[in-house]
């Protein structure tokens, strides 16, 4: 296998500095979970942030930098504006909203896109400067979205993949962006253009009709005599772990501790992010008991959420409605013995998820709009028991996979609570005949399959290229 250069915005681990003491912790999101296996395989590098380490003296810096080369991990350290205007002004303030169709969160102004330039010449330096002939570069995610034309410019002959981690939205909507050129411009200086499903590919080679005047053929596009070749590629997750994780007697006895008898659990796991549509979701459960009052007392609604852009100001405010609503709703239908709504605002190790996972009778990820959702795939592998019913949402990516799942339109708040409903009532062989679809689906279509098809893809797509231009 060839070495392989990973590059993300975030580093697998982030570190933080409180009062003199460092913390190194996973960091959130599919993306760092994912790229774990590819990463320890091909023995190459992984290069993003680590975090703001601004405020370590000397010496312990030094310690911290050798411990993450000791993991073959490359840090890209950012200036507090960098952060400011890059990764919250640029990254999350427009590219976010703005690929998930939620246009109201863009902000007036364009302070920001300068720095997004800037920092994504940077990270491509730092590859420059590491990389050796024979490698495969795999670029992530939106932060990074010029870093694959900027690399192409600096070593016309690398091998370079970049995979898109979140929605590519309709054509119609990736056109109000000023810097819609700019954009397309660097990520065609990719050989392979990954996506999560056809549909965000197809609404990319319409981009590049309607703003580049570029046409694609079907999977292919020729421009500046090279030949970029786009693909679906579905993530998945590292399923054979988690099931083997949550079968074990020790999250088997967790799980049980968190039933209570007489007592149904929805669970809801999310980072705390207006995408995931959690108020409509609270909604829902509310319109529910509203409607079945023989259920108040008798489910629950187990909603974790996990800190996250906690400096982005959409976010801020966000967190103050999830805390309302669910005060709200807890004042009107709790009893002296249940709440309907047990919100948690942190984050749990992989034991405690994969133990939720298990106690829950119905599992509700309804995001507003979602690349993929990995939580959705997480749910099924840990149910060993062929049981529990998945709410999924029909605009999450993971929708147009995992088809015995109960789809709902997240924005249909009385469709969802009958959905729910359904999904509390569904006798037991049709929950194990849908869950034993669902766990063949992720446990086959896991992690490293993904991983494999994408850089044998690569592999192959950059040999074709080479081999063109030679000849
Ligand atoms: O999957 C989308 C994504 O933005 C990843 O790029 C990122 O690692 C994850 O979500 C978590 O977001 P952040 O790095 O902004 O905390």
């Amino acid at each position: 296998m060839a070495r392989l250069l990973l590059v993300s915005n975030r580093l697998p681990v982030t570190v933080k500095v409180e009062h003199g003491e460092v913390h190194v912790t996973r960091s959130a999101g599919g993306l760092a979970t994912g790229m774990k296996g590819p990463h320890e395989r091909s023995g190459g590098l992984w290069l993003g942030y680590p975090g703001d380490v601004s405020r370590l003296p000397p010496e312990q810096r030094a310690a911290l930098e050798a411990r993450l080369e000791d993991l073959r991990y490359v840090p890209l350290h950012l200036s507090t504006g960098e952060v400011s205007r890059f990764y919250e002004g640029f990254s999350n303030g427009v590219l976010w909203p703005l690929f998930h169709y939620l246009l109201d969160q863009v902000p007036i102004g364009e302070r920001d896109w300068e720095s997004y330039r800037r920092v994504n010449e940077r990270f491509a330096d730092l590859v420059a400067a590491h990389h050796r002939e024979g490698d495969l570069i795999w670029v992530h995610d939106y932060q990074l979205m010029l870093v694959p034309g900027l690399l192409r410019k600096k070593i016309p002959n690398a091998r370079i993949g970049f995979f898109l981690h979140i929605p590519f939205p309709s054509a119609e909507v990736f056109r109000i962006l000023p810097w819609r050129t700019q954009l397309l411009e660097g990520l065609l200086g990719a050989d392979l253009l990954g996506f999560h499903t056809l549909s965000y590919l197809r609404h990319f080679a319409s981009s590049l009709l309607h703003v580049l005047g570029i046409e694609a053929n079907v999977d292919r596009v020729f421009t500046e005599g090279r030949e970029v070749r786009l693909g679906a590629f579905p993530m998945g997750i590292d399923a054979a772990a988690l099931s083997t994780l949550a079968g074990s007697p020790e999250v088997d006895a967790e799980a049980q501790t968190f039933r209570q008898p007489g007592q149904r659990i929805l669970l809801g796991i999310d980072r705390l992010d207006y995408t995931k549509g959690i108020p409509r979701r609270l909604l829902a459960v509310e319109r529910l008991l509203e409607r079945e009052p023989s259920l108040r007392g008798k489910v629950r609604l187990v909603q974790v959420t996990v800190p996250s852009r906690t400096n982005v100001e959409a976010y801020q405010g966000f967190r103050s409605r999830v805390d309302e609503l669910v005060g709200r709703i807890n004042g009107a239908y709790a009893t002296v013995h249940s709440v309907p709504i047990h919100s948690m605002y942190r984050s749990f190790n992989e034991r405690q998820l994969a133990a939720l996972y298990r106690a829950a009778d119905v599992m509700l990820v309804t995001p507003l709009r979602d690349g993929m959702n990995l939580v959705a795939k997480e749910f099924v592998a840990s149910r060993t028991d062929d049981d529990g019913v998945l709410v999924l949402s029909e605009f999450a990516g993971a929708a147009s996979e995992l088809a015995d799942a109960l789809l709902v339109n997240p924005y249909d708040i009385g469709g969802v609570a009958a959905t729910l409903k359904r999904a509390l009532t569904m006798p037991q062989g049709e929950r194990r005949q849908r869950m034993q679809n669902l766990r063949q689906r992720v446990l086959e279509n896991d992690v490293h399959g993904w991983a494999q098809s994408f850089l044998s893809t690569l592999e192959e797509q950059s040999e074709a290229s080479s081999g063109r231009s030679l000849g």
